[in-house]
């Protein structure tokens, strides 16, 4: 069995467990390149776990593109969480449409009204939830865990492609041809919205073109600052 092929057979142990001892289970996908391993994966395997994408409203148009193709490439719904109306209204009244780049607390302030607010919708009523994210991708990431207690939203978190590599995620990519943002390939590692998202040059971190005008242990935007309790050693 190859590296890669251990890997998916892990990650698809964490999926199967999540829905045994969590159900009901929902996938955050932000449609980058981790996501559309476990999209893929899902699909295949594990069903019942439902997708979600957060739409900020600021997304760039490859972004879009690739969940018009999810929808038609995979049978799943994909549910699309939409900011509340009156608070983005109050927000962009009280900072500007783009305000975000004032400071780092107006983009806080962006992200918990475009993002984090809607992801509270997004988990209620679930018992756990699943990202992409990877050990490796950022220096605020180094010490997550494969399954923790999130206690600022109640319910579990699962991270199973922790111990991937950007090499590894790529390979199943490549191999299983998945769709992929159209950004991957112009030097766009990570994407988040438009405005907040750069290309990176050869060297650069691969976090370094998200919220590039701040310094590296800012950059989460609030779905992931959260007291981590493992419960599994
Ligand atoms: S972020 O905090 O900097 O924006 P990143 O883009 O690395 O996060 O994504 C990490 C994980 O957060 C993704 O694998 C996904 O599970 C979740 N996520 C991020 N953005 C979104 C989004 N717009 N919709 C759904 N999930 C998201
Ligand atoms: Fe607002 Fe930028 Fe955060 Fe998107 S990433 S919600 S535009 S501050």
């Amino acid at each position: 069995m190859s590296q890669l092929q251990r890997k998916v057979q892990a990650t698809l142990a964490i999926l199967a467990q999540a829905v045994r001892d969590y159900a009901p289970v929902t996938f955050a996908n932000s449609l980058g390149a981790e996501d559309m391993v476990l999209t893929d994966l899902i699909a295949r395997h594990q069903p019942d776990i439902i997708a979600f994408s957060l739409d900020t409203g600021r997304l760039p148009q490859q972004t879009y593109d690739l969940m018009q193709q999810v929808r038609s490439r995979y049978e799943l719904p994909l549910h699309v969480y939409y900011p509340d109306a009156a608070r983005l209204e109050s927000y962009v009244a009280q900072h500007g449409v783009n305000g975000f780049y004032d400071s780092v607390e107006n983009r806080k302030g962006c992200c918990l009204v475009r993002k984090v607010e809607p992801l509270r919708r997004a988990l209620a009523g679930k018992g756990a939830w699943i990202t992409g994210m990877r050990r490796d991708q950022a220096v605020t990431r180094g010490t997550l865990e494969t399954s923790s207690f999130d206690a600022d939203n109640g319910l579990q978190k699962l991270n199973p492609l922790l111990d991937w590599s950007d090499a590894e995620v790529w390979e199943y990519l490549k191999a299983n041809d998945v769709p992929y943002n159209a950004l991957h390939d112009q030097f766009y590692p990570s994407i988040g919205c438009a405005p907040c998202t750069r290309a990176i040059t050869p060297g650069e971190d691969i976090r370094a073109g998200r919220w590039w005008w701040e310094n590296p242990e800012n950059k989460e935007c609030g779905l992931h600052v959260v007291s981590r309790i493992p419960v599994r050693a």
